[in-house]
């Protein structure tokens, strides 16, 4: 059977040729112990691209913003977030759970937090209350489609947070998207938070890993954190390096993957208007509303596999397709071909 066209993610994309040599040759330290010379590059690396002081390397995207909010709350108070943030849906509640925080979900439009409502909800610490810890945001959004954060929204959560003394986290899985996106490096980005965890096993292509950018102070601060959480890896060298090469070799490429998602879009549109909103899609990321076809979208998800093309429901009614390396304009023209087909049937 010919293999699926997989649209459900970026993070299927598979390591390069370059990613594969680099990781034969990398060193071979004990990172928890000793430390990794390829780790401590990737590290530095990282740091300079976000434009931060230090870098933290781990295994997941996950762990790197469960880290972050571990050291910047020592485990009280409440975060702040936009209501379809990563962190809060999809991270299975490791902020309560793991980092015994409370959290606020702040309303917000294309993943930036409602400024009245986030000024509302910033709290002090009283007698009887923690008080707002951290605030958090995500750029690009994934719940919002891809959605790049304006930076003067940025800068507007910055400001506030700062006045009242709070730290700020982006989290920023997909932040060279956004960076791509804006036309701006990762660091004109990353003047606007604290902190920033990145991957490079998503659009960028390595096969593991993600970083935790910030000031020299909070990476020693979440060193014993990542350990705590079962982070500290061994010889880590060997994914790290693929890791330098990610970000080396594959950021520039993301606009292909942005140019698919925009084709994508626009023949989606064209079999029927109210399946894509053109206008939304700015990154990787294409959600389609299937509302309007009166079948939900585990209906069509199924309809896509039956011609080769996987793909993941958001919602009950809507579709996320993720563009990435081994999507390409053929794959799109197909995709597009078969939602003519499965539209036609409803
Ligand atoms: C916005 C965002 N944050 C964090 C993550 C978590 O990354 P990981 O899958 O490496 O844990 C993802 C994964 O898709 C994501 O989209």
């Amino acid at each position: 059977m010919k293999p699926l066209t997989d649209f459900r993610t970026d993070t299927v994309t598979r390591p390069t040729a370059e990613m594969l040599a680099a990781m034969q040759a990398a060193t071979q330290g004990d990172d928890s112990r000793d430390g990794d010379p390829t780790v401590i590059k990737l590290e530095a690396l990282a740091a300079a691209r976000t434009g931060k002081e230090a870098g933290l390397y781990m295994p997941s995207g996950t762990m790197t913003n469960l880290v972050a909010v571990l050291a910047h709350t020592s485990r009280a108070g409440e975060v702040l977030l936009e209501r379809g943030a990563h962190m809060l849906n999809t991270e299975l509640g490791g902020l309560a759970a793991v980092a015994g925080v409370f959290y606020k979900a702040i309303p917000g439009s294309r993943g930036a937090m409602d400024e009245a409502a986030l000024r509302e909800a910033v709290r002090p610490m009283t007698r009887n209350n923690f008080g707002t810890a951290l605030i958090c945001m995500e750029n690009t959004h994934n719940g919002a489609g891809g959605a790049v954060l304006p930076l003067a929204h940025m800068q507007m959560v910055y400001e506030l947070a700062r006045r009242h003394g709070i730290p700020v986290h982006t989290d920023g899985a997909r932040l060279f998207n956004a960076a791509v996106a804006l036309g701006v490096s990762a660091a004109e980005i990353a003047r606007h938070t604290d902190s920033v965890s990145f991957c490079v096993s998503k659009g960028l292509s390595a096969p593991i890993g993600s970083v935790l950018c910030g000031s020299r102070d909070f990476i020693e601060r979440a060193r014993p954190f990542r350990r705590m959480v079962g982070g500290n890896m061994r010889q880590a060298g060997s994914i790290a390096a693929a890791g330098i090469v990610a970000l080396e070799t594959m950021v520039d490429r993301l606009k292909d993957d942005h140019a698919t998602a925009r084709r994508l879009a626009a023949g989606l549109h064209g079999v029927n208007a109210t399946l894509v909103n053109q206008a939304e899609v700015e990154t990787n990321i294409v959600r389609v509303s299937v509302r309007a076809s009166g079948r939900n979208a585990t209906q069509w998800a199924e309809e896509f596999a039956q011609r080769g093309i996987a793909v993941s429901p958001a919602d009950s009614a809507s579709l996320r397709f993720v563009t990435h390396r081994h999507i390409s304009n053929n794959d799109v023209d197909a995709a597009v071909s078969a939602c003519t087909e499965i539209w036609r049937k409803r």
